[in-house]
């Protein structure tokens, strides 16, 4: 498994987005990048097969948490997005993954996906946002953050998904019971020195690839630096090089 950063791309335009992407130009290979809620609510789904066309990586978090068939039929739909990566909340069951999964393999009803790769499926285990007191005290879940992540992983993995977003903390759980093959992408990383802001499980890169992470998700350490690209190149420089 190559390992990569996917730049978080939260912005609420076109034109921020574009202002930002103009940082990596000229650079070998372009960056894999996050289109997540705020992007895709302000932009549409255009944006998704504008930035495939440029020639990105896109990994399109949504995080889809509805009824099985609700979520198969929007996968559907986000199957002809032409996306490299798309996500669900492990939270909706075994079930809602593998109506996802079918939805992903059944491709879009006006851009039919015969013969081409479908995205990469992966499931939320718990945002990297919540913290272990918040995981017993508002969500009402008794074992430890580990635990309830590497058993969600297990639960992904036998709806046939490839991999799970977690913490680079958890990563190591998540393989030793499902594999090194079984993907981890993994948000809540900060370059030394930065502001973990919301996030509560946190980790540098490089420490994330020592846990063994497959990909890194990193937003504000890129998109809130001074000069983003070299940010980027440095998260390269200790994650993936
Ligand atoms: O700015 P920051 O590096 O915290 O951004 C992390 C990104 O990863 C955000 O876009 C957030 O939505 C996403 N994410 C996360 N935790 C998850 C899943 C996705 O932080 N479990």
């Amino acid at each position: 498994m190559g390992k990569d950063v996917i730049i978080a791309c939260d912005f609420s335009s076109e034109k921020e987005l574009f202002d930002f992407l103009g940082h990596f130009e000229g650079m070998e290979r372009k960056p894999f990048l996050k289109v997540g809620m705020e992007l895709f609510y302000a932009a549409g789904p255009q944006i998704v097969r504008q930035l495939k066309k440029s020639g990105y990586r896109v990994f399109l978090d949504l995080k889809l948490h509805d009824i099985p068939n609700t979520v198969e039929k929007a996968m559907r739909v986000l199957a002809g997005l032409g996306a490299d990566m798309c996500n669900v909340h492990a939270a909706g069951t075994e079930k809602m993954m593998a109506a996802a999964l079918r939805g992903l393999n059944s491709g879009s009803e006006d851009e039919p996906k015969r013969g081409a790769k479908r995205p990469l499926l992966i499931a939320v285990t718990q945002l990297t946002s919540t913290s272990g007191s918040q995981l017993k005290e508002e969500l009402l879940i008794e074992r430890p953050m580990e635990e309830v992540v590497a058993a969600y992983a297990e639960h992904a993995g036998r709806a046939g998904l490839d991999g799970v977003v977690c913490s680079p903390l958890e990563a190591p759980a998540v393989h030793q019971r499902l594999g090194k093959d079984f993907i981890t992408v993994t948000p809540g990383v900060r370059l030394e020195g930065d502001a973990a802001g919301d996030q509560s499980r946190v980790t540098t890169p490089a420490m994330a690839r020592q846990l063994g992470s497959d990909y890194i998700v990193v937003g504000r350490s890129i998109t809130g630096a001074a000069d983003p690209a070299s940010a980027y190149l440095q998260c390269m420089r200790e994650f993936a090089e």
